[in-house]
Protein backbone atom coordinates (compact mmCIF):
# COMPACT_ATOMS: atom_id res chain seq x y z
CA UNK A 1 0.00 0.00 0.00
CA UNK A 2 0.82 3.52 -0.80
CA UNK A 3 2.46 5.67 1.97
CA UNK A 4 0.57 7.22 4.87
CA UNK A 5 -0.61 10.96 3.96
CA UNK A 6 2.17 13.65 5.09
CA UNK A 7 0.40 16.33 7.79
CA UNK A 8 3.84 18.30 8.25
CA UNK A 9 3.78 21.55 7.84
CA UNK A 10 6.86 23.55 5.74
CA UNK A 11 7.87 26.51 5.99
CA UNK A 12 6.76 28.91 3.21
CA UNK A 13 3.74 27.21 1.40
CA UNK A 14 0.26 26.27 2.58
CA UNK A 15 -0.49 22.58 2.19
CA UNK A 16 -3.75 21.57 0.37
CA UNK A 17 -4.20 18.56 1.51
CA UNK A 18 -6.53 15.82 -0.67
CA UNK A 19 -8.48 14.17 2.64
CA UNK A 20 -10.70 17.36 3.46
CA UNK A 21 -11.85 17.21 -0.19
CA UNK A 22 -12.14 13.75 -0.79
CA UNK A 23 -14.06 13.79 2.60
CA UNK A 24 -16.70 16.32 1.04
CA UNK A 25 -17.31 14.93 -2.03
CA UNK A 26 -18.20 12.10 -0.29
CA UNK A 27 -20.66 13.26 2.56
CA UNK A 28 -22.27 14.60 -0.91
CA UNK A 29 -21.84 11.36 -2.73
CA UNK A 30 -23.39 9.46 0.63
CA UNK A 31 -26.24 12.25 0.80
CA UNK A 32 -27.19 11.44 -3.14
CA UNK A 33 -27.10 8.09 -2.04
CA UNK A 34 -29.58 8.31 0.38
CA UNK A 35 -31.94 10.18 -1.77
CA UNK A 36 -31.86 7.77 -4.34
CA UNK A 37 -32.20 4.48 -1.60
CA UNK A 38 -35.46 6.72 -0.69
CA UNK A 39 -36.72 6.22 -4.36
CA UNK A 40 -35.69 2.19 -3.99
CA UNK A 41 -32.86 2.73 -5.86
CA UNK A 42 -29.44 1.37 -4.56
CA UNK A 43 -26.76 2.76 -6.31
CA UNK A 44 -23.99 0.04 -6.97
CA UNK A 45 -20.31 0.19 -8.40
CA UNK A 46 -19.18 -3.27 -9.68
CA UNK A 47 -15.71 -4.39 -9.51
CA UNK A 48 -13.56 -6.72 -11.53
CA UNK A 49 -10.33 -8.16 -10.18
CA UNK A 50 -8.00 -10.17 -12.44
CA UNK A 51 -5.33 -11.87 -10.70
CA UNK A 52 -3.76 -12.02 -7.68
CA UNK A 53 -1.83 -9.23 -7.44
CA UNK A 54 -1.68 -7.69 -3.49
CA UNK A 55 -1.72 -4.20 -3.89
CA UNK A 56 -4.24 -4.97 -6.16
CA UNK A 57 -6.86 -7.05 -3.95
CA UNK A 58 -6.33 -4.19 -0.93
CA UNK A 59 -6.84 -1.25 -3.67
CA UNK A 60 -10.33 -3.39 -4.12
CA UNK A 61 -10.95 -3.85 -0.39
CA UNK A 62 -10.79 0.09 0.07
CA UNK A 63 -13.20 0.71 -2.26
CA UNK A 64 -15.70 -1.87 -1.04
CA UNK A 65 -15.39 -0.83 2.16
CA UNK A 66 -15.84 2.97 1.17
CA UNK A 67 -19.07 1.88 -0.93
CA UNK A 68 -20.71 0.61 2.32
CA UNK A 69 -19.90 3.42 4.03
CA UNK A 70 -21.32 5.24 1.25
CA UNK A 71 -24.84 2.95 1.60
CA UNK A 72 -23.57 1.42 -2.17
CA UNK A 73 -23.91 -1.89 -3.36
CA UNK A 74 -20.72 -3.40 -4.84
CA UNK A 75 -21.09 -6.26 -6.39
CA UNK A 76 -17.20 -8.14 -7.50
CA UNK A 77 -15.89 -10.76 -9.66
CA UNK A 78 -12.44 -11.94 -9.39
CA UNK A 79 -11.16 -13.67 -12.14
CA UNK A 80 -7.77 -15.91 -12.19
CA UNK A 81 -4.78 -14.76 -13.55
CA UNK A 82 -5.10 -16.94 -16.61
CA UNK A 83 -8.57 -15.57 -18.07
CA UNK A 84 -8.51 -14.55 -21.35
CA UNK A 85 -9.55 -11.36 -22.78
CA UNK A 86 -13.14 -12.71 -23.86
CA UNK A 87 -13.66 -13.82 -20.51
CA UNK A 88 -12.66 -10.48 -19.28
CA UNK A 89 -15.33 -8.99 -21.76
CA UNK A 90 -17.98 -11.72 -20.90
CA UNK A 91 -18.15 -10.48 -17.42
CA UNK A 92 -18.13 -6.94 -18.22
CA UNK A 93 -20.87 -7.21 -20.53
CA UNK A 94 -22.94 -8.85 -17.57
CA UNK A 95 -22.59 -5.67 -16.07
CA UNK A 96 -23.27 -3.56 -18.51
CA UNK A 97 -26.71 -5.43 -18.77
CA UNK A 98 -27.32 -5.48 -15.20
CA UNK A 99 -30.07 -2.63 -14.69
CA UNK A 100 -28.95 -2.50 -11.30
CA UNK A 101 -25.20 -1.89 -11.77
CA UNK A 102 -24.32 1.76 -12.23
CA UNK A 103 -20.68 1.57 -11.78
CA UNK A 104 -18.03 -0.28 -13.15
CA UNK A 105 -14.40 -0.86 -12.68
CA UNK A 106 -11.68 -2.69 -14.31
CA UNK A 107 -8.86 -2.54 -10.89
CA UNK A 108 -5.63 -1.78 -12.77
CA UNK A 109 -3.11 -3.20 -13.41
CA UNK A 110 -4.20 -6.34 -15.42
CA UNK A 111 -1.73 -9.61 -16.40
CA UNK A 112 0.25 -8.54 -19.27
CA UNK A 113 -1.52 -10.86 -21.82
CA UNK A 114 -4.38 -8.80 -21.14
CA UNK A 115 -5.40 -5.34 -22.82
CA UNK A 116 -6.51 -2.55 -20.37
CA UNK A 117 -7.28 -0.49 -22.87
CA UNK A 118 -9.79 -2.92 -25.48
CA UNK A 119 -11.50 -3.86 -22.01
CA UNK A 120 -11.77 -0.15 -20.91
CA UNK A 121 -14.34 0.40 -24.37
CA UNK A 122 -16.16 -2.47 -23.94
CA UNK A 123 -17.46 -1.08 -20.65
CA UNK A 124 -20.75 0.65 -21.35
CA UNK A 125 -19.69 4.66 -21.47
CA UNK A 126 -22.55 5.42 -18.91
CA UNK A 127 -21.37 3.41 -16.25
CA UNK A 128 -17.33 4.41 -16.84
CA UNK A 129 -16.46 5.17 -13.45
CA UNK A 130 -12.56 5.95 -14.24
CA UNK A 131 -14.20 8.56 -17.29
CA UNK A 132 -11.79 6.99 -19.78
CA UNK A 133 -13.92 5.28 -21.99
CA UNK A 134 -12.91 7.32 -25.34
CA UNK A 135 -16.70 8.51 -25.81
CA UNK A 136 -16.17 10.12 -22.43
CA UNK A 137 -13.01 12.07 -23.34
CA UNK A 138 -15.18 13.23 -26.46
CA UNK A 139 -17.91 14.42 -23.97
CA UNK A 140 -15.77 15.93 -22.00
CA UNK A 141 -14.19 18.01 -25.16
CA UNK A 142 -17.42 18.92 -26.37
CA UNK A 143 -19.00 20.28 -22.65
CA UNK A 144 -21.46 16.99 -23.05
CA UNK A 145 -22.47 16.12 -19.51
CA UNK A 146 -21.12 12.03 -18.66
CA UNK A 147 -18.39 10.93 -16.48
CA UNK A 148 -15.15 12.80 -15.45
CA UNK A 149 -11.54 11.53 -15.73
CA UNK A 150 -11.43 10.81 -12.11
CA UNK A 151 -7.51 12.66 -11.28
CA UNK A 152 -8.43 15.93 -13.35
CA UNK A 153 -11.83 16.32 -11.67
CA UNK A 154 -10.19 15.98 -8.63
CA UNK A 155 -7.26 18.03 -9.04
CA UNK A 156 -10.48 20.80 -10.24
CA UNK A 157 -12.32 19.48 -7.17
CA UNK A 158 -9.22 20.41 -4.65
CA UNK A 159 -8.73 24.26 -6.28
CA UNK A 160 -12.31 25.06 -5.98
CA UNK A 161 -12.31 23.45 -1.67
CA UNK A 162 -9.53 25.47 -1.46
CA UNK A 163 -10.88 28.68 -2.89
CA UNK A 164 -7.91 28.83 -5.02
CA UNK A 165 -8.96 30.99 -7.93
CA UNK A 166 -8.78 29.42 -11.39
CA UNK A 167 -10.86 31.66 -13.71
CA UNK A 168 -8.96 33.95 -15.73
CA UNK A 169 -5.86 32.88 -14.31
CA UNK A 170 -2.79 30.94 -16.14
CA UNK A 171 -2.54 26.87 -15.51
CA UNK A 172 0.34 25.40 -17.03
CA UNK A 173 0.09 21.41 -16.95
CA UNK A 174 3.16 19.74 -17.79
CA UNK A 175 2.37 16.71 -19.27
CA UNK A 176 -0.45 15.97 -22.41
CA UNK A 177 -0.73 12.07 -21.17
CA UNK A 178 -4.07 10.78 -21.67
CA UNK A 179 -5.29 9.82 -17.99
CA UNK A 180 -3.70 13.42 -16.75
CA UNK A 181 -2.63 16.12 -18.80
CA UNK A 182 -4.22 16.35 -21.50
CA UNK A 183 -8.48 15.57 -20.16
CA UNK A 184 -7.10 18.22 -17.55
CA UNK A 185 -6.42 21.08 -19.94
CA UNK A 186 -10.15 20.47 -21.20
CA UNK A 187 -11.57 20.27 -18.32
CA UNK A 188 -9.97 23.42 -17.08
CA UNK A 189 -10.60 25.64 -20.07
CA UNK A 190 -13.96 24.70 -19.76
CA UNK A 191 -16.49 28.18 -19.02
CA UNK A 192 -17.21 27.14 -15.41
CA UNK A 193 -16.83 29.47 -12.54
CA UNK A 194 -14.56 26.76 -11.17
CA UNK A 195 -12.47 26.65 -14.61
CA UNK A 196 -12.00 29.33 -17.08
CA UNK A 197 -8.32 28.97 -17.38
CA UNK A 198 -6.17 30.10 -19.47
CA UNK A 199 -4.23 26.82 -19.74
CA UNK A 200 -0.91 25.86 -21.18
CA UNK A 201 0.24 22.45 -21.78
CA UNK A 202 4.14 21.37 -22.24
CA UNK A 203 5.93 18.45 -23.02
CA UNK A 204 8.75 16.83 -24.41
CA UNK A 205 8.28 18.85 -27.49
CA UNK A 206 8.75 22.23 -25.68
CA UNK A 207 12.18 21.44 -24.36
CA UNK A 208 12.47 25.11 -22.57
CA UNK A 209 9.27 23.98 -20.79
CA UNK A 210 10.33 26.06 -17.48
CA UNK A 211 9.69 29.29 -19.28
CA UNK A 212 6.30 28.20 -18.88
CA UNK A 213 5.89 26.98 -15.24
CA UNK A 214 7.53 29.97 -14.36
CA UNK A 215 5.05 32.36 -15.25
CA UNK A 216 2.40 30.29 -14.01
CA UNK A 217 -0.44 30.91 -11.31
CA UNK A 218 -1.43 27.52 -11.06
CA UNK A 219 1.67 24.84 -11.95
CA UNK A 220 -0.02 21.43 -12.06
CA UNK A 221 2.97 18.60 -12.54
CA UNK A 222 1.68 15.71 -14.47
CA UNK A 223 4.89 13.84 -15.84
CA UNK A 224 5.36 10.83 -13.91
CA UNK A 225 9.84 12.01 -14.00
CA UNK A 226 10.27 12.22 -10.55
CA UNK A 227 11.84 15.49 -8.96
CA UNK A 228 10.66 17.38 -12.73
CA UNK A 229 9.60 20.39 -10.72
CA UNK A 230 12.14 21.95 -9.27
CA UNK A 231 12.11 25.39 -6.88
CA UNK A 232 13.71 27.34 -9.95
CA UNK A 233 10.60 26.31 -12.29
CA UNK A 234 8.15 27.85 -9.85
CA UNK A 235 6.88 31.06 -9.69
CA UNK A 236 6.75 32.79 -6.48
CA UNK A 237 4.24 32.58 -4.58
CA UNK A 238 2.69 30.57 -6.73
CA UNK A 239 0.23 27.48 -6.89
CA UNK A 240 1.87 23.91 -7.42
CA UNK A 241 -0.61 20.88 -7.67
CA UNK A 242 1.81 17.73 -8.00
CA UNK A 243 -0.14 14.87 -9.21
CA UNK A 244 2.47 12.94 -11.45
CA UNK A 245 3.99 10.49 -9.33
CA UNK A 246 6.53 7.05 -9.40
CA UNK A 247 6.88 4.31 -7.88
CA UNK A 248 9.69 2.44 -6.20
CA UNK A 249 8.60 -0.13 -4.44
CA UNK A 250 5.98 1.04 -1.89
CA UNK A 251 7.82 4.53 -2.20
CA UNK A 252 6.28 6.93 -3.84
CA UNK A 253 8.80 9.41 -5.95
CA UNK A 254 6.86 12.65 -6.71
CA UNK A 255 7.40 14.61 -9.63
CA UNK A 256 7.43 18.12 -7.56
CA UNK A 257 10.99 18.01 -5.76
CA UNK A 258 9.92 18.58 -1.79
CA UNK A 259 11.72 22.39 -1.52
CA UNK A 260 9.48 23.38 -4.37
CA UNK A 261 7.47 24.44 -0.92
CA UNK A 262 9.81 26.99 -0.15
CA UNK A 263 8.92 29.00 -3.12
CA UNK A 264 5.02 28.19 -3.70
CA UNK A 265 2.38 30.01 -1.88
CA UNK A 266 0.18 26.66 -1.89
CA UNK A 267 1.33 22.92 -3.10
CA UNK A 268 -0.24 19.72 -1.94
CA UNK A 269 1.79 17.68 0.14
CA UNK A 270 4.46 15.02 -0.67
CA UNK A 271 1.66 12.33 -0.01
CA UNK A 272 -1.95 12.61 0.21
CA UNK A 273 -2.31 15.72 -1.92
CA UNK A 274 -4.41 14.31 -5.61
CA UNK A 275 -4.74 10.82 -4.98
CA UNK A 276 -7.32 10.87 -1.90
CA UNK A 277 -9.42 13.04 -4.35
CA UNK A 278 -9.09 10.49 -7.22
CA UNK A 279 -10.52 7.68 -5.49
CA UNK A 280 -13.45 9.91 -3.88
CA UNK A 281 -14.45 11.16 -8.07
CA UNK A 282 -15.11 6.99 -8.65
CA UNK A 283 -17.97 7.49 -6.05
CA UNK A 284 -18.98 11.01 -7.50
CA UNK A 285 -19.12 9.83 -11.23
CA UNK A 286 -21.08 6.33 -9.89
CA UNK A 287 -23.55 8.40 -8.08
CA UNK A 288 -23.77 10.64 -11.01
CA UNK A 289 -24.90 7.93 -13.26
CA UNK A 290 -26.80 6.41 -10.62
CA UNK A 291 -28.90 9.28 -10.85
CA UNK A 292 -28.80 9.70 -14.52
CA UNK A 293 -30.51 6.43 -15.21
CA UNK A 294 -33.17 7.07 -12.44
CA UNK A 295 -36.32 8.09 -14.38
N1 LIG B 1 -2.17 11.03 -8.26
C1 LIG B 1 -3.04 10.25 -8.92
O1 LIG B 1 -4.06 9.85 -8.41
C2 LIG B 1 -2.70 9.90 -10.34
C3 LIG B 1 -3.67 9.36 -11.18
C4 LIG B 1 -3.35 9.11 -12.50
C5 LIG B 1 -2.06 9.34 -12.95
N2 LIG B 1 -1.13 9.83 -12.07
C6 LIG B 1 0.25 10.09 -12.48
O2 LIG B 1 0.29 11.16 -13.38
C7 LIG B 1 1.40 11.04 -14.25
C8 LIG B 1 0.96 11.23 -15.68
O3 LIG B 1 0.08 10.20 -16.06
P1 LIG B 1 -0.22 9.96 -17.59
O4 LIG B 1 -0.91 8.66 -17.72
O5 LIG B 1 -0.85 11.18 -18.14
O6 LIG B 1 1.30 9.79 -18.08
P2 LIG B 1 1.95 9.73 -19.52
O7 LIG B 1 0.93 9.32 -20.53
O8 LIG B 1 3.20 8.95 -19.37
O9 LIG B 1 2.32 11.26 -19.79
C9 LIG B 1 3.43 11.87 -19.24
C10 LIG B 1 3.60 13.23 -19.89
O10 LIG B 1 4.72 13.87 -19.31
C11 LIG B 1 5.56 14.38 -20.35
N3 LIG B 1 6.96 14.30 -19.95
C12 LIG B 1 7.63 13.20 -19.53
N4 LIG B 1 8.92 13.51 -19.30
C13 LIG B 1 9.06 14.82 -19.59
C14 LIG B 1 10.17 15.71 -19.60
N5 LIG B 1 11.39 15.29 -19.22
N6 LIG B 1 9.97 16.98 -19.98
C15 LIG B 1 8.75 17.40 -20.34
N7 LIG B 1 7.66 16.61 -20.37
C16 LIG B 1 7.82 15.33 -20.00
C17 LIG B 1 5.34 13.48 -21.54
O11 LIG B 1 5.65 14.19 -22.71
P3 LIG B 1 5.48 13.53 -24.19
O12 LIG B 1 4.00 13.49 -24.45
O13 LIG B 1 6.16 14.50 -25.07
O14 LIG B 1 6.10 12.18 -24.11
C18 LIG B 1 3.85 13.16 -21.40
O15 LIG B 1 3.06 14.13 -22.04
C19 LIG B 1 1.99 9.66 -13.93
O16 LIG B 1 3.06 9.86 -13.05
C20 LIG B 1 0.90 8.94 -13.21
O17 LIG B 1 1.42 8.00 -12.28
C21 LIG B 1 -1.43 10.13 -10.79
Amino acid sequence: MTEPADTTTTPGARLLPGAPVAEAVLAETAAAAARLRERGVTPSLATILVGDDDASAGYIRIKQRQAAALGFASPHEHLPATTTQDELHRVIARFNADPAVHGILVQYPIPGHLDYDVALQTIDPDKDVDGMHPLNMGRLAVGLPGPLPCTPAGIEALLAHYEIPVAGREVVILGRGATLGRPLAMLLSQKRPTANAAVTVVHTGVPDWPRYTRRADILVAAAGVPGIVQPEHVRPGSVVIGAGVRYAGRRLLPDVDEACAEVAGAITPRVGGVGPTTVAMLFRNAIHAATRSTP
